[in-house]
């Protein structure tokens, strides 16, 4: 496999590891915002890791950017002006989200606010990263919801 085969299975099973940490996260600050809990260092590693996990995944995707055939077709064709554009449109959309997210939950001195400030931010993020799967898959036949390619 080469270089390029290796970064799309990569990217492609890494967005499940980035899917399960957002979730989880949101779950997390919505417990704590909603039930006024504290904010415990075990809530700001499993933000740290969420926010990790989404750069890394960003890292890759830019690579493949550059590698993907899929990039490389016409934008007047709903297929490739998915690819060219607005994959990563989106999905960079969503990482800026994660990353002040966490920076402003940083930030906040008031426990239920920094939780408040994660299952906002990272709630768009996840209907954003959601939402850009589910118009892959409608402008990209070969591609299904939960493959890994
Ligand atoms: C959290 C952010 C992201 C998620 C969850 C995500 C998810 C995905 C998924 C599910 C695929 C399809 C893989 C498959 O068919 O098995 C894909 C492909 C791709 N992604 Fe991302 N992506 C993200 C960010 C990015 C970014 C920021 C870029 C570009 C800078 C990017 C560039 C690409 C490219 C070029 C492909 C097509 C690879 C190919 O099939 O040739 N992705 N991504």
């Amino acid at each position: 496999m080469n270089l390029y085969g290796i970064l799309k299975s990569a990217h492609s099973g890494w967005r499940y590891i980035v899917l399960i940490l957002l979730v989880v996260a949101i779950i997390q600050a919505l417990a704590g915002w909603l039930g006024k809990k504290g904010y415990t260092e075990g809530n700001r590693k499993l933000n740290v890791f969420t926010l990790i996990s989404a750069h890394i995944q960003l890292l890759i995707g830019l690579v493949l950017y550059f590698l993907s055939p899929m990039t490389k077709g016409p934008t007047s064709e709903p297929l490739f002006r998915y690819w060219k554009m607005e994959h990563i449109a989106i999905m960079i959309v969503a990482v800026v989200l994660i990353t002040v997210g966490n920076s402003k939950s940083k930030k906040i001195k008031d426990a239920v606010a920094k939780h408040k400030a994660i299952a906002i931010f990272f709630g768009i993020a996840l209907i954003l990263i959601i939402g850009s799967i589910f118009m892959m898959v409608k402008n990209d036949p070969s591609r299904t919801l939960f493959g890994i390619s």
